[in-house]
């Protein structure tokens, strides 16, 4: 008998710990599932001064480089001899934004937007570590130009997974003493665009970058080192920190609004009420998105993979490096215990939900959720990219609606965005898997460079049109 008390004693107390264990993961971003069945898409209000925009990134869109880190890597083999490009694809002309731009800018007006986010291309602007390619510069300021007297804001990325060559060589961001040179590319570029540009961010998805260069080897330089993912992650912080220091001691630069964006992914356990799921999922989520979330926050970083990497580093200055967070939004990740590490951490689609083209699910509530838990750095907010892959364009329409009801959403709770970015305006290279993503508001046919607008990418237009008409929020 007594032994039958004790071992249900026990068995209690497993279960209340397992409970809470699985309770204390949910309350740090509890899951959100919305009926849309009897949710009215169109009941969307936003604040009256919005920015509205679209995204690109310069070696994604432009066309015409060389000496870049990426245009090595495209020339590069896996160690299983296929090419670290899918379909052996090459960036090459990709849309031709470079020459194409004015295009563009009208396909811009066309669909209603007042803001356009691009990023300069440090290995066109200094071809060596000690050369100004002042052409390159000029063109930049004559998108700007173009843009503004388009009545369109620019907003300016400094770094967008790409440098020159040369820098890589020298070591890239795995290198502390080589951010000096960012911070030189930086300050030539505010000199040629401060008195045109507003908005700027210093670094695209730096936990992006790190992870996807440094750990899972599938961007430049392809490496596989958790230590040195760590590394670059926190010197990508310190890169990020300096430069908005040096633009804000420059000429005008204290009115300048400077930020970082920021790539937010839920990491959710594939089984809600499973311990290891919850687990993996947890550790992901301390490593992709906790650990940068809170350096802004507290000035602690703290990057911590169990048995692999445990990295701390007081950053004070970090939370007052920060005028807006900029946050990238796409989908929500789902973690499955398999009885091997490893594999357990990889990634997977969150299951019972419509696949977009990439390997990740149709999930808008996300956005609702990412935007509240940005929101706890107390900074402004601007959704710097949303967007999704769809070549069929059967799932862009839906799409758009929803993630612009969950913004509207999310303003009306309370929480202070300023901006919304689609990703993208064109369909373009996305990275290690080539052209086959379609991303575009507008289709291109990269043989003719003929842009045409998708049905689905209507509703962009729609919103911003009844935004433009009568649904305007006071504040
Ligand atoms: C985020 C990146 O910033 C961008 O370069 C990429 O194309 C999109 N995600 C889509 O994957």
């Amino acid at each position: 008998m007594k032994v039958l008390k004790i071992f249900l004693y026990v068995l209690v107390v497993l279960a209340v710990a397992y409970l809470a264990v699985v309770i204390y993961f949910y309350s740090q971003d509890p899951f959100v599932r919305w009926d849309w069945s009897k949710i009215n898409v169109n009941d969307v209000c936003y604040p009256k001064h919005f920015l509205w925009g679209t995204a690109t990134a310069a070696y994604q869109v432009e066309g015409g480089f060389s000496n870049n880190n990426w245009t090595w890597w495209e020339n590069q083999k896996k160690a299983d001899g296929k090419p670290t490009i899918q379909n052996n694809d090459k960036c090459g002309r990709a849309d031709d934004h470079w020459n194409l731009y004015p295009l563009d800018i009208k396909l811009m007006k066309q669909l209603g937007v007042n803001a356009y986010r691009f990023s300069v291309a440090w290995s066109k602007v200094m071809p060596t570590p000690d050369s100004i390619n002042h052409e390159a510069l000029k063109h930049y300021q004559d998108v700007c130009d173009s843009l503004i007297a388009n009545g369109i804001e620019p907003m300016v990325t400094l770094f967008h997974f790409t440098y020159p060559l040369w820098f890589q060589q020298l070591g890239g961001f795995e290198k502390q003493e080589n951010i000096k040179h960012f911070v030189r590319f930086a300050r030539v570029v505010y000199k040629a665009l401060g008195t045109r540009v507003k908005f700027w961010v210093t670094i695209n998805e730096p936990v992006v970058f790190a992870y996807s260069s440094y750990f899972a080897g599938e961007y430049p330089p392809g490496k596989t080192d958790p230590q040195l993912t760590a590394r670059v992650a926190l010197n990508l912080l310190l890169a990020h920190q300096a430069v908005y220091k040096a633009i804000k001691s420059m000429p005008r630069g204290e009115g300048k609004i400077i930020g970082i964006v920021k790539n937010v992914t839920q990491m959710d356990p594939y089984r809600r009420f499973n311990l290891l799921d919850n687990l993996i999922a947890y550790f992901a989520d301390l490593n992709f998105n906790q650990a940068y979330l809170r350096a802004f926050k507290t000035g602690k970083f703290h990057f911590f993979l169990p048995g692999m990497v445990n990295m701390k580093q007081d950053m004070p200055e970090l939370p007052s490096t920060l005028d807006f967070i900029g946050l990238n939004y796409y989908s929500h990740n789902a973690f499955k215990f398999t009885g091997n590490i490893e594999q357990s951490l990889v990634a997977l689609p969150y299951p019972g939900e419509q696949m977009t083209d990439m390997d990740y699910t149709i999930y808008p509530e996300g956005l609702y959720r990412a935007i509240k838990r940005v929101a706890k750095l107390d900074k402004s907010i601007i959704i710097t990219e949303n967007g999704i892959a769809d070549s069929l364009d059967n799932r862009r329409y839906m799409f758009i609606k929803r993630s612009l009801y969950a913004l509207s959403r999310a303003i009306n709770d309370g929480y202070h965005v300023r901006g919304y970015f689609y990703w993208s305006l064109l369909d373009n290279f996305e990275w290690n898997l080539g052209y086959s993503k379609r991303f575009g508001l507008y289709a291109v046919d990269y043989k003719t460079e003929k842009r045409t607008l998708r049905q689905g990418s209507k509703a962009y237009v729609e919103t911003i049109k009844l935004w433009k008409n009568k649904c305007v929020r006071k504040n």
